[in-house]
């Protein structure tokens, strides 16, 4: 199957982003799109049908992919009617709202000889390619520390996020990508995790999370996000032992970046133990760098856009290769999000093999 024609189910808020990104990529048709409120569709460009059923959609012969876009709770039952019917599935994120789920929709798809992936976008993000780049080519020596940082004052979730029998909630939304995105930078096993998942705002769905992943060499990452956070900016850290990439998007001050690794221009065992006094008090290890001491690099530049997942997702459907975003991945991050709810349930860090 070389000729890609796309049937959107759902047709909401990502619905319309993957029409607007699908009409520029002259590899995809987009034949068929469906949502069950048909006002969704009002502005749906001339010549894609209109369906108002799933099965409706999933059955058009016009139809050989199924982009299931739907809210989280309904990705299982759709993607199995699809496979049922012979058609490839791209299912949005979080693929399902548990591993068992998971499983199942990947089951039917081996049995019906389908192709399945998933939607995870975010590996190409600007802001996450030049700290992977960073760790991948050892621009800051031995990593100890990479931060992954959301913050945002919105506070509220919205529509069907706020339930959690919708699959509401931070984790789901941005959790899964941001895992992800940590999981995907490093060849490394994770050995253990620990997570602070709080509901600040929101009464019935998380909102904040702070999740820590130490990995077998001793690394740390983290991720924290909070939608009630009133530092407002996306940003990342990674530190190692010959310098700190420090990689911020300020939300306030138009979007404003900062992106550089600071070294320091010779090891600091060469520096004097002198006394300063400062705001906090007397310090030997934490007064100000003496001048000169500490030098910016830029960091890399990594080329990607927004439409580098799905260039990716036509080779693979044109060569019949592997597809980016692969089933054990996603497994993987389902599980470790798992890990990491089992962790705010009890306070306790959780061994994960992986
Ligand atoms: N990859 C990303 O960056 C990204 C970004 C946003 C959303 N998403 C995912 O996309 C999915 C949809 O999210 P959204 O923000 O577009 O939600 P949304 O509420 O804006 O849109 C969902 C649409 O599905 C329709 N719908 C509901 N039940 C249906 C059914 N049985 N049949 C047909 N249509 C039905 C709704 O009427 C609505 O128009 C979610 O799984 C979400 O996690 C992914």
């Amino acid at each position: 199957m070389t000729d890609i024609k796309i049937g959107i189910l759902g047709y909401g808020f990502m619905g319309h982003e993957h029409m607007n990104l699908l009409r520029r990529l002259p590899e995809i048709r987009v034949t068929a799109i469906c949502d069950i409120v048909p006002s969704q569709m009002d502005d749906a460009p001339e010549g894609v049908k209109k369906y108002t059923e799933m099965d409706e959609l999933i059955s058009d012969p016009e139809v050989n992919t199924v982009l299931i876009v739907v809210p989280n709770p309904l990705h299982k039952e759709a993607s199995i009617k699809a496979a049922r019917a012979g058609k490839n599935i791209i299912c949005e994120k979080p693929a399902a709202l548990t591993v068992a789920d998971f499983d199942e929709m990947t089951a039917e798809a081996e049995k019906a000889g389908v192709r399945f992936t998933v939607h995870q976008q975010r590996r190409h993000d600007r802001d996450y390619l030049p700290i992977k780049a960073v760790l991948q080519q050892g621009l800051i020596g031995k990593p100890y520390l990479v931060r992954s940082m959301m913050y945002g004052v919105n506070g509220n979730m919205h529509d069907w996020h706020i339930y959690p029998e919708m699959g509401g909630g931070m984790l789901y939304d941005w959790g899964i990508h941001l895992i992800d995105q940590i999981l995907n930078m490093t060849e490394e096993k994770v050995v253990s995790v620990y997570a602070d998942i709080k509901k600040v705002i929101n009464q019935d769905v998380d909102d904040y999370f702070l999740l820590v992943f130490k990995f077998e060499s001793g690394m740390t990452a983290e991720i924290e996000l909070g939608t009630y956070f009133l530092t407002p900016k996306r940003g990342w850290l990674a530190c190692g032992d010959t310098g700190t990439a420090i990689l911020d998007i300020d939300f306030v001050n138009g979007m404003q970046e900062t992106r550089k690794i600071v070294r320091t221009r010779h090891l600091l065992e060469n520096v004097p133990g002198k006394i300063t006094m400062t705001s906090a008090g007397p310090t030997r290890s934490f007064g100000p760098p003496e001048p000169g001491l500490l030098y910016e690099e830029p960091l890399p530049e990594v080329p990607g856009d927004e439409f580098d997942w799905f260039k990716g997702y036509v080779k693979a459907i044109k060569t019949g290769g592997e597809f980016e975003i692969t089933i054990p991945q996603v497994r993987r991050d389902l599980l470790i999000m798992d890990a990491f709810r089992e962790s705010a349930r009890t306070g306790k860090a959780v061994v994960f093999e992986s």
